[in-house]
Parts: C-alpha cells; sequence; structure tokens
C-alpha cells in the first residue's frame, strides 16, 4: 500500500480502509504524518514506513528519505529502498529527523531560488532568456561542481568569490540583509506546518 494523498485527507482515507487483518507493507508519502498515527488506524498486520520522494524523481534523480517502524523486516525495508532507488537515491533517517529533512530538501527551494534570482537579474536589464541562463547556471552547474569536483565548499566560495571583488560583494550584502536568517524562518515555519499536519490527523 502506497498512501499517496494530501496530508488533510489521510485520516478519512485510512477510515475508510479501514482494520486489516492480514499482513500488509505500508508507506506513506503523507508529509507530517508520524508513525505512530499510521500504526493506530488500519491495526497491527499492517507494518509502515514513511518516504519522503520528490518530483524530481520523474527522471531518476530524486532523493528519498525513509524511515521505519520498529520491528519492520530487514527483507522488507530492503525492498521498500530498492523501490524508490529506481528513481533515485534512498537515505534512511530517524523519524524524529523526518520533518527537518521535509522542509530542507524541497526541489522547490532550487525553483524559488532561480525564479528570484532570474527576476532580479530582469530587474538590472537582462532580457528574460538570459536571465534565467545566468541564474541556472549559478545555481545548477554550481551545485554540480561541488558535487562532481573535489573542492570543498569554503574552497569553492573562496575561488568563486575574490575577496573585495564583484561576487564578494553580492554575497556579503545578500549575508547582511539577512540571508541565513530568512531561511532560519522559512524553515522554522515549514516545520511548524509540518506539525500541523500531525495535529489534522489526530484526535
Ligand atoms: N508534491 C511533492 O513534491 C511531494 C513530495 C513528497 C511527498 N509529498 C506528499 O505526497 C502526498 C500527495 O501530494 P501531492 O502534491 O501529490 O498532492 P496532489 O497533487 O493533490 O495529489 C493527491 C492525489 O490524491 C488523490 N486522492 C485524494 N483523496 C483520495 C482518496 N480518498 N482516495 C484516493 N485518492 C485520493 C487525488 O486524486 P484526485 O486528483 O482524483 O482528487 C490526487 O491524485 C502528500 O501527502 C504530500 O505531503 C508530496
Amino acid at each position: 500500500l502506497v498512501l499517496a494523498v494530501r496530508p488533510a485527507s489521510v485520516r478519512e482515507l485510512l477510515q475508510q480502509i479501514g482494520k486489516r487483518d492480514r499482513e500488509i507493507t505500508a508507506v506513506s508519502l503523507a508529509a507530517g504524518i508520524p508513525l505512530r498515527q499510521l500504526r493506530a488506524s488500519l491495526g497491527s498486520p499492517v507494518r509502515w514506513a514513511r518516504a519522503m520522494p520528490s518530483p524530481v524523481c520523474r527522471i531518476g534523480r530524486g532523493l528519498t528519505a525513509i524511515t521505519f517502524s520498529s520491528g519492520f523486516p530487514q527483507s522488507l525495508r530492503a525492498m521498500v529502498k530498492k523501490f524508490f532507488a529506481n528513481v533515485g537515491t534512498t537515505l534512511e533517517i530517524p523519524e524524529a529527523k523526518f520533518d527537518a529533512f521535509t522542509v530542507t530538501y524541497s526541489s522547490s527551494h532550487g525553483y524559488h531560488a532561480l525564479a528570484t534570482l532570474s527576476k532580479a537579474a530582469e530587474q538590472i536589464g537582462l532580457d528574460r532568456k538570459t536571465a534565467l541562463a545566468a541564474a541556472a547556471h549559478a545555481l545548477g552547474e554550481g551545485v554540480l561542481y561541488w558535487r562532481e569536483g573535489d573542492l570543498s565548499l569554503p574552497e569553492l566560495l573562496h575561488e568563486a568569490a575574490t575577496p573585495g571583488g564583484i561576487a564578494a560583494t553580492a554575497m556579503e550584502t545578500m549575508d547582511k540583509a539577512g540571508y541565513l536568517d530568512m531561511f532560519n524562518r522559512s524553515l522554522k515555519a515549514g516545520l511548524a506546518r509540518a506539525k500541523a499536519n500531525a495535529k489534522l490527523n489526530s484526535g
């Protein structure tokens, strides 16, 4: 069973499915809905895992976090991991870190950064196509070089942003404007949203 409805629909759907009396392996993709709520819903023969995939799975480059209920058999753990490995990398993490992972790894961060950087580039005079190409290179190939090259992040930052140069000036301006604080606040807001999802399905 793969549960892939929106968090607000999980409770109703599980009520419709009802208690089960035979063993089932179930994987929930629903953001924020904890294993304890899932376990309580369909009865003890149902073994629950949670997975958090990404739409980037469509091109085989997804990243899927997986967490298992205690007692989930090893052979079935391997089966669930293999299922998601078909569409990218898998990462087993403790459930306590699931919401933090969910709010951090979303491909929306990439799209949002691309949309925002290219919009700002248009505002300083680039046409839309060139602005998107420049912003996509900055974000996409920058990360690719970090992943596939052998330089550390501090080394890459040092190489690309000569002290006192143009890139360093732009970066310092972002930091002074609260770049880290902005991420702190946005991730905390996402975490709060995930906790609200859990409340939707409790009681
Ligand atoms: N979007 C992401 O990037 C992403 C990433 C990781 C995890 N998730 C999780 O995946 C889940 C789905 O998200 P989504 O973005 O794919 O939402 P979505 O586009 O709204 O898709 C929800 C799907 O569930 C179906 N559905 C709703 N109620 C149902 C019911 N009672 N029985 C059977 N099917 C039902 C809907 O069918 P109809 O269209 O016919 O109503 C629709 O196909 C969420 O829990 C979310 O947290 C999403």
